[in-house]
């Protein structure tokens, strides 16, 4: 296993539009057993294969307090979703140090495949409804500060420019 880069905002390479995984195969496992062991060494929630830079429909998920019951979500799909909607507030492992308030559906039902290329339904209401819901727009190439005002977000892309200098430098 390995600890993967992980793209930060404003990276043009986070808007890419991920493609449909074809099989799930070794590559495919390695890449969601690399995706977790970052996850976890970040103390994230959720990642998606987009914030380290490989474009195909991968999703990575872990909301317990204990961290041992990860989600894999390889092209995942909505197929349902709550009439009701609320505002949370949202952070991102692309974005550190930045939490703004997103409307999300309350409740969602997802497909997707599993690492073993099995096809499961996850039905997720709240923190995981919504985790999901970033992660996809992840894989849409959308980071959740393009929901924010035009002032707002250059606001981040500023402070996130300065950020990676300090740390080039
Ligand atoms: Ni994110």
């Amino acid at each position: 296993m390995a600890l993967l880069p992980i793209l930060c905002y404003p990276d043009p390479k986070l808007h890419k539009v991920a493609k449909p995984v074809q099989e799930v195969d070794d590559r495919i496992r390695t890449l969601v057993a690399d995706m977790l062991e970052t996850m976890y060494d970040a103390k994230g929630i959720g990642l998606a294969a987009t914030q380290v830079d490989v474009h195909e429909r991968v999703i990575v998920i872990d909301i317990s307090e204990e961290r041992d019951q990860p989600l894999v979500l390889i092209n995942p799909t909505i197929v349902w979703s709550s009439a009701e909607k609320h505002v949370n507030e949202e952070g991102c492992l692309s974005v550190p140090g930045i939490y703004d308030g997103v409307e999300r559906f309350d409740a969602v039902r997802v497909q997707a495949l599993d690492a073993d290329g099995k096809t499961h339904t996850v039905e997720a209401r709240e923190m995981l409804a919504v985790c999901i819901q970033h992660e996809m727009d992840h894989l849409m190439g959308k980071v959740f500060v393009e929901y924010l005002s035009p002032l707002k977000r250059n606001r981040i892309k500023t402070k996130m420019r300065k950020l990676q200098r300090e740390e080039r430098d």
